[in-house]
């Protein structure tokens, strides 16, 4: 039996976002959500892309994101939190500091079925999928993140370049 209806959740999603406390109250709508994987992943619609954005305006971006095996994204920032669950699969998070020059990695997460992460704003992170698995997630982001200007990041040096698709496919990881 399944409850979840995307176009109620991105509404719900919407009204959290314009919260006094939009991180905490979208941060608490996404896990509510997850607490039940299964009902998202029957409901969530066939998508042609492996990236749709399902809604955006100035107070949040929410995309369906799924990551194939062999594609590494490279590292980037969003300028703005993220919120991010997966109903499906696995992501694999990897955390990086940009530090005197040089990349500097800090930790991973595996973020599986049922699993909500928040990224600050500065945050660094690559992601793949795990397992070699196809991951599904839905990511939120507390602003547009379509007109964000927002860096991509040497995976050696660090140095921060403009996330366009340029430079977007310079530095992506493929394997496999
Ligand atoms: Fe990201």
């Amino acid at each position: 039996m399944t409850d979840f209806v995307l176009d109620d959740f991105v509404q719900e999603l919407r009204s959290a976002a314009r919260s006094d406390d939009a991180k905490k109250t979208v941060r608490s709508v996404m896990d509510q959500a997850f607490k039940d994987p299964e009902s998202i992943r029957v409901a969530m619609p066939e998508f042609e892309s492996d990236d749709e954005v399902l809604f955006e305006d100035d107070t949040v971006s929410i995309w369906y994101v799924c990551f194939e095996p062999g594609l590494h994204v490279p590292p980037h920032d969003h300028q703005t939190t993220a919120i991010i669950g997966v109903y499906q699969g696995a992501e694999d998070n990897h955390f990086y500091r940009h530090e005197d020059g040089q990349m500097v990695y800090k930790s991973s997460r595996c973020v599986g079925p049922g699993e909500v992460i928040s990224i600050k704003p500065d945050g660094i992170h690559s992601v793949e999928a795990a397992n070699g698995e196809n991951s599904y997630a839905i990511h939120v982001y507390l602003a547009a993140l379509t007109t964000i200007e927002r860096s991509l990041f040497d995976w050696e040096s660090g140095k921060p370049r403009p996330f366009n698709d340029e430079n977007y496919d310079a530095l992506k990881r493929v394997s496999g």
